[in-house]
């Protein structure tokens, strides 16, 4: 295939099928797309919906998403999608078997692909060098040389997932030293989803971010990317920059959003021992227009893919680059956000009469926030160990979590050793001691507490992680209550 003509020695323009870029003026002539062929490597979290949200929009564009996973595939082309997002089920229904296609075939999705979107999973390294900072990335690694190996024509090779600065620089080097004739341009363009609103994160972002290289190449691949995206979202929300930029802007926007919210954890310890109320004080400095009030919800702690590993991958690359100092600043984030789970099960034991051993703990939520299905480094999973290492025993209910999922987390199975999966909230706190609510679940303001209440054991306790439920009312039921942040 030969529809990516890099045109860059003899001429001015770079024919992308029906685009038709001018370097010099930067003008580019968005027509229609005249079947642009899209495959994204990694059916996840991120590639799922970023791709189904891409078919929604760009009817002309035909959208594969390929994954090893079989299963993951199978349940992307089932009714019952394995990613849970409100919105997505329609999108993909919509689009699915007309410009949007979930595949195992990886090979036959990079050949035929013009633009290729890397979204596999780059986890923390476990082990040799930057273990438990650096980000793994093996897999990112195998796509580029995949897509190399495989050809199929110039393409345009996106980086969706999170990487460290400079990876583009390796995946650039990995796709060249092919030289099989074809070339590549290597574009950032890092997703600022989130998850639970994906689809509307999607839909309406504050900003889409494509870097790449400074070079008329580079540029005419940015715009081509950047066109993408521009059938639908606003063009001053689009921002073009280099791949540096665009890869440290990705670590930076997630370091400084959990930085606001290990900061007023910080602030919920003070809260708790002199008086004052957390939500009060986070009002109060939110109605401050240069601080804003997002993300100043203070809770058991951050959890997701994206918060912790981001810092640790940006510490390890400021002490990669000399800068321990900047390294020892942002590592602080983290581990206040580990004292606030800490802080959260000593304070249960200390109102629990010293001791939560062989005592039922109902678990209302294990998701690491509501509306996801996801538990990837929820704050439930550290803070049920802790209660486990205490000898408790809890009894677990998530609306959204599998059994298996929130088993296999805690290391035990079902009917083994301190845990049980229930049902339904009810179950989970008749006969317990204490509920702690670590998952701010809309349905949990639902609850009749006065039923739940008359079932459990007394004095019952109920510690909100969250910050959710209306503890006053709950006091009035007589529960003895514990928010975050609460004196
Ligand atoms: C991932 C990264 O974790 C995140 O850093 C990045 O910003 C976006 O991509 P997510 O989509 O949440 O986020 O990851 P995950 O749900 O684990 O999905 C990755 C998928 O890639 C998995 O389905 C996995 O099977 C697939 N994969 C991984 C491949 O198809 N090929 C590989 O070589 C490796
Ligand atoms: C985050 C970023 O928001 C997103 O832009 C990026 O692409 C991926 O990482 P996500 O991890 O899905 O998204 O969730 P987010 O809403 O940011 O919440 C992260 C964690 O912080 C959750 O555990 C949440 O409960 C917690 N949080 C968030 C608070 O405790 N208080 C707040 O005020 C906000």
């Amino acid at each position: 295939m030969d529809l990516l003509k890099l045109n860059c020695h003899t001429g001015n323009f770079l024919y992308f099928k029906s685009f038709r870029i001018k370097y010099g003026s930067r003008r580019f002539l968005p027509q229609k797309f005249l079947g642009m062929k899209i495959c994204c490597i990694g059916a996840g979290y991120v590639g799922g919906p970023t791709m189904a949200m891409i078919a929604d929009k760009c009817e002309d564009i035909q959208v594969t998403v390929v994954d090893l996973n079989a299963e993951r595939v199978d349940g992307w082309n089932s009714d019952d999608l394995p990613v849970f997002e409100p919105g997505l089920t329609e999108i993909v229904l919509r689009r699915r078997g007309k410009n949007l296609f979930f595949t195992t075939a990886v090979e036959d999705g990079i050949r035929e692909a013009d633009v290729i979107f890397i979204s596999v999973n780059t986890p923390t390294k476990t082990s040799g060098v930057g273990a438990g900072k650096a980000a793994d990335l093996r897999y990112v690694e195998s796509c580029a040389r995949q897509i190399a190996e495989v050809g199929g024509g110039d393409k345009i090779v996106v980086e969706k997932s999170t990487v460290p600065v400079r990876t583009a620089h390796s995946v650039q080097e990995i796709l060249s030293s092919a030289e099989n004739g074809h070339s590549y341009q290597v574009i950032s363009n890092p997703e600022f989803l989130a998850e639970g609103t994906a689809m509307k994160d999607l839909e309406k972002p504050d900003r889409v971010l494509v870097g790449g290289t400074v070079t008329p190449e580079g540029r005419a691949a940015v715009d081509v990317i950047a066109s993408i995206y521009a059938q639908w979202v606003p063009q001053e929300r689009i921002i073009k920059t280099n791949l540096w930029s665009s890869e440290l802007s990705k670590l930076t926007a997630n370091a400084f959003l959990a930085q606001r919210v290990s900061s007023i954890n910080s602030i919920s310890a003070l809260c708790e021992a002199t008086g004052a109320d957390v939500d009060e004080v986070s009002h109060a400095i939110g109605a401050d227009s240069r601080i804003g009030p997002k993300f100043l919800k203070s809770s058991v702690g951050f959890g997701g893919s994206c918060f912790q590993k981001d810092i640790l991958n940006l510490t390890y690359l400021c002490e990669h680059f000399g800068l321990p100092e900047i390294a020892e600043y942002w590592t602080k984030v983290v581990e206040m956000n580990d004292l606030q789970k800490k802080r959260f099960v000593t304070r249960m034991i200390d109102a629990m009469f010293n001791t939560v051993s062989e005592k039922k703990i109902a678990v209302l939520g294990y998701a690491f926030k509501k509306d996801t299905n996801d538990v990837r480094e929820s704050p439930a999973i550290d803070v049920c160990r802790y209660l486990l290492d205490e000898t408790a025993e809890l009894r677990v209910y998530d609306p959204k979590v599998e059994p298996e999922t929130i088993l296999s987390t805690l290391g035990t199975k079902e009917g083994e050793d301190s845990v049980s999966i229930c049902k339904d909230p009810y179950e989970a706190c008749e006969g317990s001691h204490a509920i702690a609510v670590l998952t701010e679940w809309d349905e949990f303001n639902d609850l009749d507490f006065a039923k739940i209440h008359a079932q459990m054991k007394q004095p019952a306790f109920l510690f909100d992680g969250r910050n959710v439920l209306d503890l006053k009312a709950l006091e009035e039921i007589g529960f003895r209550t514990y928010g975050i942040g609460k004196g």
